[in-house]
């Protein structure tokens, strides 16, 4: 007896706590119900479904139907669920009719409803709930959003409408949405936003990858932090454009081949802006200005585009930077004041492999850097980078040559080159003042190029490399010596020692 109340108590007790798993009502058939991170759950998604189950558990707070073949919806499918809060209605047969009025009448707390891959939905159903808050209605076949699309949901902060095929937004679409503060609307075919379109939201972040956009849309909301602009069709970054948006964190134009110029001041004001991401671009000039205002910047992305020459101020505002992507672009040759971690001191990291290097004096710093540890900041993979000129060392590695192969010898500049790796218009010039008339060791000793921009002003004076003056110092050293020991010339010798040092005076 004893016992049989013990089995019956272990029995009552057992049940009670499965039935409390389940919510205190048993599983409708072929669901699966369970909590998760506090909320209750009850998953009958993928069971070849035609219609919403009977039983579903009353307190049933997120109602998984996704992957089955509904294809209508009514108020009494989901009649009691009084705590439903989200709802995944995708991949099902829903059509733009198949949802009919009062369906999500009794369910005060809906906020999240997917209605994703679903048969046929050419807009936004009108029979939604007004308090939703997320809408995900992705990979379905809108073409076009209406002022009247979104009017009777203004209570949406985030929508999902990726992957549809809308070709236009019609001005103010989104003009009841005071709360939105995310829209994904990527892989559509749109070709323009209308200005202002967003300027009643709250919106933070905006995707709009993979669409047609020509340019960069104007009049967002203040309050922006991510815009993603990748792979569209837009061909400028004009100057100031994001100067309202001072609150913004990311800035992603990738993929983007049309993309060749980006304006002086364009990221002007943009001091929050912590990563910019424009790999696999056409942008072929960067100037002092082109990321001014970027003070906060850790991150910038600009590998795989052609940029030919980067000028030594062009970094001068990126002073938070980290790390530097500009592999895969046409620059020949860097200067070493903007790889300086004094004046850049949190920079780390630097990928520049992929360039058509000229592999001169001017270069020599940065295979010194590379030998001598590498580090501060670290140039990424420098086992790949290649010599592109002077011609006898096109094709050679960085790895199997020596600081010392890196000279500037008369001859050894390409034009051309020199040309390409230069802004504007500027032309090499031979000096005819700065011949040397020393010759030392079987080589010559000649400092003959000068750098001359289109106004005719000398903008880098000649660089004698470490080697030249050596040669020069000794020479000098000779004539002294022969002159000193040898008592005789003397004044012949200090003649042409004079005449010698007018001649280097430049
Ligand atoms: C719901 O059930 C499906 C099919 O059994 C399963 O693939 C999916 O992972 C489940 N989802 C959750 C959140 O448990
Ligand atoms: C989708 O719905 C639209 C409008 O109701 C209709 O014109 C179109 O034929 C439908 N397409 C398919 C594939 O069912
Ligand atoms: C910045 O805001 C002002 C005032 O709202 C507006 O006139 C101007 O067009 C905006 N600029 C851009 C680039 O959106
Ligand atoms: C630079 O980065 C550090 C560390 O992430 C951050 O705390 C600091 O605010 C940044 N400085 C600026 C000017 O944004
Ligand atoms: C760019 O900045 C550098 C360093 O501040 C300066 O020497 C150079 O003249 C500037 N170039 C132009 C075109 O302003
Ligand atoms: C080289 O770098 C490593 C780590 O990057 C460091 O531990 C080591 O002290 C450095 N050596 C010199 C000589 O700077
Ligand atoms: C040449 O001079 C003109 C007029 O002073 C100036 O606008 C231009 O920027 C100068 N070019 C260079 C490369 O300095």
């Amino acid at each position: 007896m004893v016992a049989l109340k013990i089995i019956v108590l272990f029995v009552a007790g057992f049940s009670l706590l499965s039935s409390a798993a389940a919510g205190w009502e048993p599983c409708p058939k072929p669901c699966a119900c369970f909590s998760n991170d506090g909320e209750k759950y009850v998953n009958c998604s993928r069971a070849d479904l035609t219609s919403v189950p009977a039983g579903i558990p009353t307190d049933v707070q997120q109602l998984l139907l996704s992957g089955n073949g509904i294809a209508k919806l009514s108020r009494t499918d989901f009649a009691g669920l009084k705590s439903l809060v989200g709802i995944d209605l995708s991949s099902n047969q829903l059509t733009d009719d198949a949802i009919l009025p009062g369906t999500f009448d009794d369910l005060p707390f809906l906020g999240v409803l997917n209605l994703a891959a679903n048969e046929n939905f050419t807009d936004v159903p009108k029979n939604l709930p007004a308090q939703l808050y997320t809408l995900y209605f992705d990979y379905n076949k809108v073409t076009r959003v209406t002022e009247d699309s979104f009017r009777h949901l203004p209570q949406l902060v985030y929508v999902d409408f990726e992957n549809n095929q809308v070709e236009n937004i019609a001005p103010g679409s989104f003009e009841y949405q005071h709360h939105l503060t995310g829209l994904s609307i990527g892989f559509n075919q749109i070709t323009e936003l209308p200005d202002g379109l967003f300027k009643t939201t709250k919106l933070q972040y905006l995707g709009l990858r993979f669409n047609q956009l020509t340019r960069v849309p104007v009049d967002l909301p203040g309050t922006l932090t991510d815009l993603d602009l990748v792979g569209n069709k837009i061909k400028e970054i004009p100057s100031r454009v994001f100067s309202n948006l001072t609150e913004l964190q990311t800035i992603q134009v990738w993929q983007q081949d049309t993309l060749t110029t980006i304006g002086d001041d364009a990221f002007d004001g943009l001091g929050k802006l912590q990563i910019l991401d424009a790999d696999f671009c056409s942008i072929d000039r960067l100037t002092n200005a082109t990321l001014s205002g970027l003070s906060g910047m850790w991150e910038l992305y600009m590998g795989s585009s052609r940029i030919p020459y980067i000028p030594t101020g062009a970094f001068h505002d990126i002073k938070n930077i980290t790390t530097l992507w500009l592999d895969g672009n046409q620059l020949t040759t860097l200067d070493p004041v903007l790889l300086d971690t004094k004046t850049l001191p949190r920079l780390s990291e630097v990928f520049i492999w992929d360039n058509p290097w000229t592999c001169d004096c001017h270069l020599r710093w940065l295979k010194e850097h590379i030998d001598n540890n590498n580090t501060a900041p670290t140039i990424d993979s420098p086992h790949i980078m290649v010599c592109n000129a002077p011609p006898k060392l096109k094709g050679r590695a960085f790895d199997t040559l020596t600081p010392k192969d890196f000279v500037c010898e008369d001859g050894d500049y390409d034009p051309s080159t020199a040309k390409s790796s230069r802004p504007g218009r500027v032309e090499v010039v031979r000096d005819e003042r700065m011949h040397m008339p020393f010759t030392g060791a079987g080589k010559s000793l000649r400092v003959p190029t000068v750098w001359r921009d289109e106004n005719m002003s000398i903008c880098t004076p000649a660089v004698v490399d470490d080697y030249s003056i050596l040669c020069m110092a000794g020479v000098v050293l000779l004539f002294l010596w022969v002159g000193f020991s040898m008592g005789i010339f003397v004044g012949k010798i200090q003649r042409s020692f004079s005449e010698g040092l007018d001649k280097m005076r430049f």
